[in-house]
């Protein structure tokens, strides 16, 4: 009850953003458009946009020291050169806000060549009225910050707390790259997503740090030659390739590696997960390397009857092709004795499946095991538990 008093206390969205310097760029600072503190700056940061998108030099949208009130936005290109968004100060949203017209607080789309540089985000929980309004009107939560089709950018130091939806959620971008988010909800939390991929290719997420209710990170259909390096998960429900097979005209998943993680009071460690009766999809080349799992109740896990809800037909199996998967290096310690699942599909059974250099404990009594269907696993290494022979 007092914790979450004191959560209702720190009311609203913030936003700190912090800001490094750089040379041979315009800057328009949002206070000479008019920005005020305690103020929307909307219209302000909007038109600082306006102005730097349409710059032909490199360019800088730079919002200085104090509070500012923001109201949903689109920044949007293209852009004629590099747009850096710098933000030493915090903004916060209005609390009985609307959303984008994409169902987000914030949005970038349609940057190319851009180099969007938005430093230290935080946002805290809304007061209990919001949340009770939030949760009548579920379709309505903002996704904190959404990318859509962004080619080449680079963003660092986001904060992002208690988002009511997604918290970054990622569509059809090309070489864009997260480093050092920090991403916060509530372990109870639904559907807060840390980060989210779809459709999109090239996507580096380094140096990172994400507790929240739902998965780490999620890498939908159409993802391509994505690397996740260097990030802590937990609590939420890891780190998960799919739900794949859903949707008719899904893209296939080509090319994911996950490597020197670390997953902590997870639900899942490293999941690929598939609905059965599913339409016609793929997904190869996923190297999961160097995993730490520290009390993870299922560290590694190919779910290829993944049904939640019961929404589907279990006895019709996953149309999902899923081949050249690796789980190396993987340690730790499981919360439940099965720590290692590769349920494929009968349909479409998995190919190239390697494991090697599995070293999982049970944390309870007995030993770790690992359970397989439709799949034996090429393994090397030490492996414990023992390979299994589905
Ligand atoms: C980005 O811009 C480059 C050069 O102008 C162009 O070749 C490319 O097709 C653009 N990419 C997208 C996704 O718009
Ligand atoms: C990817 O984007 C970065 C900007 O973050 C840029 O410096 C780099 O040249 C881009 N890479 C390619 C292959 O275009
Ligand atoms: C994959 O992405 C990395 C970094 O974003 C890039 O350097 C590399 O060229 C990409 N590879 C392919 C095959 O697209
Ligand atoms: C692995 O990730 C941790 C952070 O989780 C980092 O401190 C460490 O330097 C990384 N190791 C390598 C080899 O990159
Ligand atoms: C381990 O995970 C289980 C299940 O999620 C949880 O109930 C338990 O509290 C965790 N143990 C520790 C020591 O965190
Ligand atoms: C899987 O790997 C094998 C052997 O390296 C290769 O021949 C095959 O093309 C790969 N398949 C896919 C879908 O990547």
């Amino acid at each position: 009850m007092m914790e979450n008093m004191v959560k209702f206390i720190v009311a609203n969205f913030v936003l700190i953003l912090l800001v490094s310097t750089s040379r041979g760029q315009s800057i328009f600072d949002v206070t000479k458009e008019g920005a005020k503190i305690g103020a929307d700056i909307n219209q302000a940061l909007t038109r600082s946009w306006n102005k730097a998108c349409a710059s032909t030099i490199p360019s800088k949208v730079f919002i200085p020291k104090g509070i500012f009130l923001l109201s949903p936005v689109t920044f949007e290109g293209p852009c004629k050169a590099a747009i850096e968004v710098a933000v030493q100060g915090t903004l916060k949203a209005l609390t009985d806000s609307k959303v984008t017209k994409d169902g987000s607080w914030i949005t970038f789309q349609r940057i190319n060549t851009s180099h969007c540089q938005v430093v230290e985000l935080l946002m805290a929980k809304e007061p209990l009225l919001g949340v009770l309004v939030a949760k009548n009107f579920c379709k309505q939560l903002p996704i904190n910050i959404r990318f859509d089709f962004i080619t080449h950018g680079f963003v660092q130091n986001i904060r992002s707390l208690n988002s009511k939806q997604f918290h970054i959620n990622v569509l059809g971008c090309n070489n864009l790259t997260f480093q050092r988010f920090y991403i916060i909800a509530p372990a109870d939390s639904h559907n807060t997503d840390g980060i989210h991929i779809g459709r999109s290719s090239g996507i580096n997420i380094i140096d990172s740090f994400i507790k929240t209710g739902d998965d780490c990170v999620s890498i939908g259909d159409g993802s391509k030659n994505i690397s996740i390096t260097n990030v802590r998960c937990g609590p939420g429900h890891g780190i998960s390739i799919g739900s794949l097979g859903k949707f008719e005209k899904e893209e296939p998943v080509f090319g994911v590696t996950v490597k020197n993680c670390t997953l902590t009071n997870t639900d899942n460690g490293v999941r690929i997960k598939t609905w059965p009766a599913s339409t016609v999809n793929s997904a190869s080349m996923i190297h999961f390397e160097d995993i730490n799992m520290i009390n993870v109740s299922n560290p590694i896990l190919i779910d290829q009857v993944y049904c939640p809800w019961n929404q589907c037909n279990t006895k019709v199996p996953s149309r999902v092709k899923l081949s050249n998967i690796s789980f190396k290096k993987i340690r730790g310690t499981s919360a439940t004795p099965i720590a290692m699942k590769l349920a494929c599909s009968s349909g479409t059974p998995c190919e190239g499946v390697e494991v090697a250099d599995i070293q999982l404990k049970y944390i309870g009594k007995g030993p770790a095991k690992s359970e397989c269907s439709n799949i034996r696993p090429k393994s090397s290494g030490v492996m414990d538990p023992p390979a299994c022979r589905g």
